[in-house]
């Protein structure tokens, strides 16, 4: 794996760091020629907790979750947001995100476990998975948590055995797969019909399963649910999911004479990652969904289901930076200058997984405009090992910390030992205080599994 050719007739665009609009957390300022999240110095906070340091804005997830929260519930009363903690997770942010009112979804056994440690009541987990194992079940129907997403037949039994063995009665949702394509990247699209996940609707598969789970004992049908994709920034692929969905729901009522109450609808609201990005905003998203429901429920004469929705990406990416320390400059003449940080794959995939975008600034010059276009590469053994590619940077100098912004989704949940790098600590900042609340790994972490 290598990188793309470099585009050598790309300018910077001499933005200074406050230029950079709606990647930047809420609480981003420039101070003396410092960047500052949080009321606290991005540029001392390196020094004192060492980099790659992943750094969130509190005010800010709490602030988008206050917001997802209102959009909803002031648009349709009987709605619930879910926090999907695959985009982060860790004890202190499942600790806002129910100070927040949310509930979380997880997405097996060890997402559970951290929501469990954390204290959130089982009765507001939601478990998704398209092979969750047995035991990832019989540990979810133990905790009590309030529904299981069964994604297969298979599953359907699986659940109803350990539930029957239990003792329990287990609500759960049916994933159906809407064969909506959304608009995004073809490896986090999961709506469209060949996808690994829920039940397909070709040949009425998915119809003769609500059948089936009607009959199943053991289990109580409360919903469906589909999530079409991720990182979406046309609304109106939301709005047709829905559509399936109710008609979906019509079906059932007409077919089966039975009532489907709740109707989950998934994540994937995009965010900005560039300063050019225009994601759709958290209002407009809500209202979509909500209308198309109302409207499409009134249209089938359906009483109106609880409504849910699972953001992630949207409630944590542009609340997290990445700081790193500048190891080596390197420019090869004709070809592209490399400035290497001290991470890289290991605590962030996404560049070489996607081509994700992002922009970066350096802390300590972040009233300096961005002269120079450069490639951020990492510090791992492969040359597709970058952060940042060909984008605008101040001129870098040895020492200097970087800083990447929106990277509070899919990075540290997905970040890896790669070359035996120790997974970067996590702090939240907060009026002037931070917080760590993930530690650094240490060389022990690394040793304590081998026998
Ligand atoms: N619900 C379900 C069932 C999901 O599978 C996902 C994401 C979400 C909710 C949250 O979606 P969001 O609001 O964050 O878009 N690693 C990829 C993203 C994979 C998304 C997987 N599912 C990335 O880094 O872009």
């Amino acid at each position: 794996m290598s990188l793309p050719a470099s585009d050598l007739s790309k300018k910077a665009d001499n933005r200074t760091t406050m230029e950079l609009g709606s990647v930047l957390p809420e609480t981003a300022e420039v101070r003396d020629g410092h960047l500052w999240i949080g009321g606290v110095d991005m540029v001392e906070l390196a020094r004192q907790e060492g980099t790659a340091l992943y750094v969130f804005d509190e005010q800010d997830m709490r602030h988008r979750m206050e917001e997802f929260m209102r959009a909803f519930r002031s648009r349709y009363e009987n709605s619930d947001v879910l926090f999907a903690s695959k985009a982060f997770m860790n004890k202190a942010v499942v600790r806002i995100v129910q100070e927040e009112g949310l509930c979380l979804d997880v997405s097996g056994g060890g997402e559970l476990a951290c929501a469990l440690a954390a204290d959130f009541p089982a009765e507001r987990v939601f478990v998704h998975g398209n092979n969750k194992t047995p035991q990832e079940l019989e540990e979810a129907i133990s905790a009590g948590v309030g529904r299981i997403i069964v994604d297969s037949r298979i599953e359907l039994a699986r659940v109803s055995e350990i539930a029957g063995r239990l003792g329990k009665v287990q609500d759960i949702y049916m994933r159906i797969t809407p064969g909506v394509e959304a608009d995004t990247h073809e490896y986090i699209r999961t709506g469209c019909e060949d996808s690994k996940f829920g039940f397909t609707m070709l040949e009425d598969f998915a119809y003769t399963c609500v059948g089936t789970a009607l009959e199943t004992p053991n289990v109580r049908l409360a919903g469906l649910h589909c999530h079409i994709g991720s990182q979406i920034f046309a609304l109106h692929s939301f709005g047709e999911a829905a559509a399936v969905m109710v008609e979906f729901m019509a079906r059932i009522r007409d077919g089966y004479g039975y009532t489907i109450e709740e109707l989950d609808l998934g994540g994937g609201l995009g965010i900005a990652y560039t300063a050019e990005d225009a994601p759709s905003t958290i209002d407009a998203f809500a209202e979509v969904t909500c209308a198309s429901v109302r409207e499409l429920c009134e249209q089938h004469d359906l009483p109106l289901p609880r409504l849910l929705v699972e953001p992630g990406r949207s409630l944590v990416a542009n609340a997290g930076v990445t700081l790193y320390t500048v190891g080596i400059l390197k420019t090869l003449p004709g070809i592209r200058k490399y400035v290497a940080v001290d991470g890289g794959m290991s605590d962030n995939i996404r560049t070489a997984l996607y081509h994700a975008d992002y922009e970066p600034t350096i802390a300590n010059k972040a009233d300096e405009p961005r002269s120079e276009i450069v490639t951020l590469c990492g510090k791992h053994c492969e040359s597709g090992d970058a952060v940042v590619v060909d984008m605008p940077l101040q001129r870098a100098d040895i020492g200097d910390i970087v800083c990447v912004f929106g990277t509070g989704a899919y990075c540290s949940t997905m970040a890896s030992n790669y070359n035996g790098q120790v997974r970067p600590a996590v702090v939240f900042v907060r009026d002037g205080n931070a917080r760590v609340t993930t530690r650094r790994e240490t060389y022990q972490d690394l040793l304590a599994r081998d026998v």
